[in-house]
């Protein structure tokens, strides 16, 4: 029975706010960024914390457990017989925190401000598995029951590329039994629009090394003579994407499958006011690839991005140097049904084509995952936008994103499983950059929501 108003579970979580802001607030005090190995005792400490905190919910079978890397932390409440099981996903570690200094607080001292929670992994995606965690915590205190069985899945690696998680998941297929993966690591639409994802791109990240001489070289010495490794580098990159925003690697756009007419018209149909998202983002002007929308270019479309590029003289004033090497971070995001094993190919194979004469160049691989898609059909998919629509006043639209969550297409092709992107954080909320922020009247709704989703499936069979 789905319970229209439950009043007992909203006035247990009316008495319940400050605690839970508290506890909000501790798990967003551990530092554990997953990329950066001298924050490994960090993110250890969250998944403990975050074990802990299951715990006391009432979940069950709660395990910190190994994996190559950081641990996946495991919790289930299986007493709801009859009823469908799904798995909840989400992730503890966050981002680096550079620049430091245009934070207004600091990334690990969470502050209140206004109607926001201001911390790093705010939004992404600490709030998220932490309103999880309160939903369930707040069933269990008032009906004592949830109305379906659930597996929690919280990784601490989707940050850095999810590296070990596939091999955990084949590892653990014995206690990962279910009916649908329910994700909740994306967001609502422009404008806070409540939304349910329905594709995600996926990722393929590699780091681009330009060698040159063994040491720096004075440059009046020795400048004419030798190739320079950053300009070198420059070249390459320069010669990865064209004026027309197209990827030059051959290949590269081989495997693209295009949207169907209704799809694109779909996508032109939501109420995305473009002068509006190009302001909110500061740049003075939107560019990408020719032919298509900007709806289109940030999530239907592959790209290609350098996040950072490094090498040579960077202090104050002049130092007249070669200098021995350059670096770039280079990723692409990819669509269905490309393939980032293949392209990783492809690039490299380019970027040896490129490379100018006179330095060594080497291209390694660093994660990443594959692009996915969901069923909008499915009747967890629609059991979810009920309980947005009950929750937040409005059905749903149905968007598709340019970010990746790698463990989504691995629900599907490893454990065979339906996923539901069910996220609750708002479009600019600083996510891996300075000032992360979570909407409290998003994070507040969104513990109603996934109560209500439940009911929703538990009313609706799977
Ligand atoms: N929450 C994001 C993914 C996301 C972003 C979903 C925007 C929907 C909209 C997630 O934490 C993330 O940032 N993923 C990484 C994955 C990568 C390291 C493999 C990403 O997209 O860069
Ligand atoms: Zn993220």
């Amino acid at each position: 029975m789905i319970a229209q108003n439950d009043r007992t579970y909203d006035e247990y979580l009316d008495r319940t706010r400050q605690q839970r802001m508290d506890e909000y607030r501790a798990f967003l005090r551990f530092p554990s960024i997953s990329a950066l190995p001298d924050h490994a005792p960090d993110v250890r400490a969250a998944a403990e914390w975050l074990a802990a905190t299951m715990s006391s919910a009432g979940i069950e079978h709660v395990d910190v457990s190994e994996t190559g890397g950081h641990p996946v932390v495991y919790g289930d409440w299986l007493h709801a017989d009859g009823a469908p099981t799904v798995i909840v996903y989400g992730h503890y570690d966050v981002q680096p925190v550079d620049p430091l200094d245009l934070w207004r607080s600091p990334p690990f001292e969470p502050v209140v401000e206004g109607d926001r929670m201001l911390a790093r992994g705010a939004a992404d995606d600490k709030g998220q598995i932490h309103a999880h965690v309160v939903a369930a915590g707040a069933l269990l205190a008032t009906r004592g029951a949830l109305p379906v069985n659930v597996r929690y899945v919280f990784e601490g690696e989707e940050e850095s590329g999810s590296v070990n998680l596939n091999a955990w998941l084949e590892a653990n297929r014995d206690r990962l039994g279910a009916d649908a993966a329910i994700i909740s690591d994306s967001g609502f639409f422009e404008g806070n629009i409540p939304a349910i994802t329905i594709s995600l791109r996926g990722l393929l990240y590699t780091q681009i090394d330009v060698v040159g001489a063994p040491l720096d070289l004075h440059s009046g010495g020795f400048g004419g003579a030798v190739q320079n490794p950053a300009m070198a580098l420059a070249a390459i990159v320069t010669a990865l994407k064209g004026p027309d925003g197209r990827v030059r690697i051959p290949g590269f756009y081989d495997d693209v499958v295009e949207l169907a007419d209704a799809e694109r018209e779909a996508m032109a149909a939501l109420p995305f006011d473009e002068a509006a998202y190009r302001e909110s983002i500061g740049v003075p002007e939107l560019v990408g690839e020719v032919g298509y929308t900007t709806l289109e270019r940030r999530s239907v479309r592959p790209t290609l991005d350098v996040n950072g590029i490094w090498g040579g003289f960077q202090g104050a004033g002049a130092k007249t140097i070669i200098p021995a090497h350059a670096h770039a971070k280079v990723s692409c995001r990819l669509v269905p049904a490309q393939d980032p094993d293949v392209l990783y190919e492809r690039l490299r194979d380019f970027v040896a084509e490129v490379a100018p004469p006179g330095v060594t160049v080497s291209v390694r691989r660093l994660g990443g995952g594959r692009p996915s898609l969901t069923p909008v059909d499915h009747p967890v998919t629609q059991a979810a936008a009920r309980a947005l629509e009950a929750t937040f006043g409005r059905p749903p639209v149905y968007i598709r994103e340019g970010g990746s969550i790698p463990v989504s297409a691995s629900f599907e092709s490893i454990l065979g499983l339906p996923v539901v992107l069910l996220g609750f954080v708002q479009p600019h909320d600083n996510a891996h950059a300075p000032n992360e922020w979570m909407d409290l009247g998003n994070y507040e709704l969104a513990i109603r929501a996934i109560a209500r989703t439940f009911d929703e499936i538990a009313a609706s069979g799977v």
